[in-house]
């Protein structure tokens, strides 16, 4: 396992947008073939930050926004990042509609935001990252969950 994974199961806390974005960078680089990225985490955690760096670490040039009418967004790059957002998926829009299970292997990355929303996404070969703030603090915090499976 690498070190960068070894540091988020413990939890890496970072005080900076720029210390997000450089994790998501050096995790991107580190993820095998075929696995995706579930980020869970509340409102302004910081996950579409955490996107900026994975997007960095495949050398994606063009700006990461937050898909909003399409859900996701396709960026072509070392690998093909595939940002899906959730939060507004409704409860009548199936997963199946969004036909996005090509994406969730090579020589595509999918980044999930929201992915209590597509529980069919989630699988043994996503890598579940739990964000959150600090209580009292203005430092974020990064960690792995870990598969019950694992
Ligand atoms: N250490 C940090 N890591 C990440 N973001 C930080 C940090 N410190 C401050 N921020 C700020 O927190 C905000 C995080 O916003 P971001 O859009 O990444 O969150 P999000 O989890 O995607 O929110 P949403 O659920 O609305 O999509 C940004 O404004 C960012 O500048
Ligand atoms: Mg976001």
């Amino acid at each position: 396992m690498s070190s960068l994974l070894e540091a988020l199961n413990k939890g890496i806390l970072t005080s900076s947008t720029e210390e997000t974005i450089a994790i998501g960078e050096q995790l991107a680089k580190a993820l095998a073939p075929d696995t995706s990225l579930a980020l869970y985490g509340d409102l302004g955690v910081g996950k579409t930050t955490f996107v900026k760096g994975i997007a960095k670490g495949l050398n994606i040039e063009k700006p990461i926004t937050s898909p909003t009418f399409n859900l996701f967004s396709i960026y072509k790059g070392e690998k093909q990042l595939v940002h899906l957002d959730a939060y507004r998926l409704s409860p009548e829009q199936s997963v199946e509609s969004l036909m996005i299970d090509d994406f969730l292997k090579s020589p595509y990355l999918c980044v999930i935001e929201w992915p209590d929303n597509v529980p069919e996404l989630i699988d043994a070969n996503t890598l579940k990252l739990q964000l959150s703030i600090q209580t009292n603090s203005t430092e974020h915090f990064i960690q792995a969950i870990q598969n019950s499976t694992a």
